[in-house]
């Protein structure tokens, strides 16, 4: 049973998060999505508020579980018996970090690997916080955020 873990902080999950979720489900037999709890980015969303989001975008998912997690990522692999990681690649500009943290896992867990998707073109530009500014100001936010999660942001910015 191959088992893989897709970490990050969804602050929150946009249509590029799912797309990524939608496509690694497809390769593995159980994919853990893991929503980071001791965030230094003063998340709009507490880590609850993250996973139960999450939760509700995947429901069509059977294969897909969410759970939060603390502390170093390649302890929350080791705890889940995890075969690899899954992450997205939206630009060149991801690679040096991503690089830095697949090489860092790496150096302490020699077994820990990585797995990069390509973000789908139409997401290539996504990222949580220009969602977050677009909702601030009262922008449409229906390309860049599923259906569910709409509601949920513009109450944290009182949108009507
Ligand atoms: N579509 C849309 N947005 C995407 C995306 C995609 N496919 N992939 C990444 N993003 C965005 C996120 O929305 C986020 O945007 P923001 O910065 O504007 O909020 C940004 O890219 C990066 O966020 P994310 O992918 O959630 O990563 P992160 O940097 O918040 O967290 C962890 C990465 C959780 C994997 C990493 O911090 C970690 O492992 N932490 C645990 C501690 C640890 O082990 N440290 C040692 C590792 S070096």
């Amino acid at each position: 049973m191959k088992i893989a873990i897709y970490p990050g902080s969804f602050d929150p999950v946009t249509l590029g998060h799912l797309d990524i979720i939608e496509r690694a489900a497809k390769m593995v037999d159980k994919l853990i999505i893991g929503v980071l709890n001791n965030n230094t980015k003063n998340p709009l969303f507490s880590a609850d508020d993250r996973v139960n989001m999450l939760k509700e975008v995947t429901s069509h998912l059977d294969n897909v579980e969410v759970e939060a997690f603390s502390g170093l990522l390649i302890d929350f692999v080791k705890r889940k018996n995890a075969d690899v990681v899954i992450r997205g690649l939206r630009a060149i500009t991801d690679f040096e970090y991503e690089l830095q943290m697949a090489q860092t896992n790496r150096t302490m867990e020699p077994t820990f690997d990585t797995i990069f998707l390509i973000t789908s073109l139409q997401y290539a530009y996504l990222s949580s916080s220009t969602v977050k500014e677009v909702a601030k100001f009262g922008g449409d936010l229906n390309k860049f955020l599923p259906q569910q999660v709409i509601p949920k942001v513009k109450d944290k910015y009182n949108i009507k």
